[in-house]
């Protein structure tokens, strides 16, 4: 099975909001978001991710429903588990919902879900996007607990958290992909789909590509930061490419 990308493009909007904070309707905002998109697609990206976050501070409500209207693959679209964004995600009908951790303060998505702790609360929300025919992942940490916990609510697919597997450097980073294998192998064996993201970018995607029963990545910075150098189509592309090479 091939390995797919979802593109994550939230840090295209926060290009956009450095320079025009509030002005969305402005004719000039750049960059465009779904034309982001479209190049990502016509790279080969098999997805759209993006993160509506309760503080708006890149993707914003438009954003989202233009991008539904406007892609042609898959919108993968992440959440903290608030009574608002579940309203939104609902009248949006993404075709997947990715529920992730959210704090105000945090730079970017910290640590995993914590779906045991909260296993009533997520399972409720859980069974609300699947009831609009909403395929829904957990974004956690590579722990068994957290695996079978995300199963037992219902969901149909993980998403590991390979932040802590993409901050360490030698053993470390061998034990943190040790990790990633067994939590990957026991979520397939409780026939989850296995995804994973964060922090994956064109060198230790090497290494996370050889996890077994991976689906999905989702990489988000450190394409938009090399389509900077080289555009969007080529960074998306030359990490497909590092994506297909056998291990
Ligand atoms: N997957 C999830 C669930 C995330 O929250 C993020 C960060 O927003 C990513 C993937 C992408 O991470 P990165 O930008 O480090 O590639």
């Amino acid at each position: 099975m091939m390995l797919k990308l979802g593109v994550n493009i939230d840090h295209v909007a926060t290009l956009r909001q450095a320079r025009y904070p509030g002005l969305m309707e402005s004719h000039n905002c750049e960059p465009d978001i779904l034309s982001a998109a479209q190049s990502c697609e016509a790279a080969g990206a098999h997805g759209i991710t993006v993160h509506l976050r309760a503080d708006r501070r890149h993707i914003q409500d438009a954003d989202v429903f233009r991008l539904r209207r406007g892609i042609r693959t898959r919108l993968n679209f992440e959440m903290g588990n608030t009574p608002e964004i579940l309203g939104i995600a609902l009248e949006l009908a993404p075709d997947e919902v990715c529920l992730v951790p959210e704090t105000r303060e945090e730079i970017t998505t910290e640590g995993g879900l914590n779906v045991v702790a909260q296993e009533v609360s997520l399972s409720g929300t859980v069974a609300r996007l699947k009831g609009a025919g909403i395929r829904v992942s957990m974004f956690i940490e590579p722990d068994f607990g957290q695996v079978e916990a995300s199963a037992r609510i219902g969901a149909d697919m993980v998403e590991l958290h390979t932040g802590a597997f993409a901050n360490a450097q030698g053993d470390a980073q061998h034990r943190e992909l040790s990790r990633l294998e067994e939590a990957s192998k026991r979520a397939h064996s409780l026939g989850l789909q296995v995804n994973a993201g964060h922090g994956i970018n064109y060198t230790n995607v090497a290494l996370v590509r050889g996890v077994p029963h991976l689906e999905d990545l989702n990489i988000g910075h450190s394409i938009v930061s090399r389509s900077v150098f080289v555009g969007l189509e080529k960074a998306v592309s030359e990490m497909l490419e590092l994506m297909r090479i056998p291990v």
